[in-house]
Order: C-alpha cells, then structure tokens, then sequence
C-alpha cells in the first residue's frame, strides 16, 4: 500500500513536470524581437492607416522624407509635429524604433 501511494506520487509529480514543460514550450517568445507591424497597429494605424494620413492627407506616411533614414525618423518622433504627439517611449527603445521604421518603409 505505502508503495503504491510513492509511485502515485512519482507518477503526479512527473505529470506537473510534463505540464510545466509543455507550458514552457507553448510560451517561448516572451523575448522575441518588436513586431513592427504590432506597434504601428497599436500607435499609429487610427490616423496613419494603410500608411496614409486622415488627419492632414498631404503628409501621408509614404513617400515621406521623415522615413528616409533611422535618424530622421528617430528625431520626427521625439517631437511633436502639428497634430502629431511625440512618441517618446518608442524612440527609447531601440529595437521598437528598428522594428517600427523597416515596417512603414514596407508601407506603398
Ligand atoms: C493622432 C493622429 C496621429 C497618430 C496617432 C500618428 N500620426 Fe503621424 N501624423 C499625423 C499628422 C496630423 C501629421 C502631419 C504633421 C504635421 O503637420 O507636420 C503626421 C505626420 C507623420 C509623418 C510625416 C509625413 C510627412 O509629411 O512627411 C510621419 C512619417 C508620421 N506621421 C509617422 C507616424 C508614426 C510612425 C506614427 C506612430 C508611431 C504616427 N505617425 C502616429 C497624425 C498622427
């Protein structure tokens, strides 16, 4: 009887092992690079739609010269520009800055 109860108990424990695992296995990207698409969603897509602009459609995401380089875009975000805010925590983070300028150059 009391054997039975050590290998119940082995035998439970090796299924919470096998389930944290496999929990483990299912959640490996909590470090992964920026999604460049996911931050445009997320703070530029309601005014900047498919790259154009519904709030001053003459200045439309594409084609724009502030998109030229990393730097211009970096210095276009750290200020506000008209009805534009500045996106201070973006130009902060490196990785979302790079993720965020390769995804709009994609925008046509
Ligand atoms: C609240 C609306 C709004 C949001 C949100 C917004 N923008 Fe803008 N954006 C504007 C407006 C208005 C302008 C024109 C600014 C001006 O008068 O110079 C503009 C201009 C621009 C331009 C310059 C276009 C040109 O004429 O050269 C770029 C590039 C740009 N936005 C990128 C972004 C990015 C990237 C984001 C997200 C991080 C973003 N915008 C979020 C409203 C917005």
């Amino acid at each position: 009887m009391k054997a039975n109860l050590i290998a119940i108990t082995k035998m439970v424990s090796i299924c919470i092992f096998m389930a944290a695992s496999t929990f483990s296995i299912a959640v490996p990207h909590a470090n992964a690079a920026p999604d460049g698409m996911k931050i445009f969603t997320a703070n530029c897509a309601a005014c900047h739609a498919g790259g154009k602009n519904i709030m001053d459609p003459k200045k439309p995401i594409i084609g724009s010269k502030s998109i030229a380089s990393i730097e211009s875009f970096k210095a276009f975000l750290s200020k506000q520009n008209g009805k534009m805010p500045a996106y201070p925590k973006i130009v902060a983070n490196e990785e979302a800055l790079k993720a965020l300028h390769a995804y709009v150059k994609t925008l046509k």
